[in-house]
């Protein structure tokens, strides 16, 4: 039951501004702490804009042991921590469409209990994505710049946000 002294906290969308790409990591890293398995983080922008950039950062901060390329699937890198999670990293970029998707097994990788995943160009996949999701555009604004847009859809993302407000 709510009562009056309770603060509601709604965070669906932060937007930070990061100059050069040691500061786009570093919030890959803060983010990367708190991804679970299930998890999807949609990394959408033009190119050059800072993906890869911030999914490295992501990686690290998840705690990767090895970056590998997958062995089946050249658009996939596999990433692991102790323990046995898994980490994709798929960059659709050269997927025409979701039918291509299924070519690199984007469902099962969805499917991967122990897994999250990360989605470069998800604009191209986006029938196969669930609803529920971090959505991150990131804007070219000038050589060093870059306007980083986190957007959550659905409670368990909304909760990622806080909680990278509060790191
Ligand atoms: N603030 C910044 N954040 C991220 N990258 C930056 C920043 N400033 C400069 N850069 C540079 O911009 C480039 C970003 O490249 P990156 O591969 O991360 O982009 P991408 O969005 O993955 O591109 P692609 O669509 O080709 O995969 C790198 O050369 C990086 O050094
Ligand atoms: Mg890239």
């Amino acid at each position: 039951m709510s009562n009056a002294n309770d603060i509601i906290l709604s965070v669906s969308v932060i937007e930070i501004a990061t100059h050069g790409p040691a500061q786009t990591r570093a919030l890959g890293a803060r983010l990367g702490k708190l991804i679970q398995p299930g998890d999807v983080v949609c990394l959408a922008g033009e190119l050059a804009a800072g993906k890869t950039t911030l999914a490295i950062g992501i990686g690290a901060g998840w705690g990767a042991l090895e970056i590998v390329n997958s062995p089946t699937f050249v658009l996939v890198n596999e990433y692991s921590r102790p323990g046995g999670d898994r980490l994709y990293h798929v960059d659709a970029y050269r997927l025409r469409d979701a039918v291509d998707a299924e070519t690199i097994a984007l469902p099962d990788l969805l499917n991967d209990p122990q897994a999250a995943l990360l989605v470069e160009w998800p604009e191209r996949v986006l029938p196969l994505l669930p609803s529920e999701r971090l959505w991150i555009a990131l804007c070219w604004m000038g050589d060093e710049t870059r306007q980083v847009r986190v957007e959550a859809a659905g409670e368990r993302y909304e909760q990622i946000l806080r909680s990278m407000g509060d790191t």
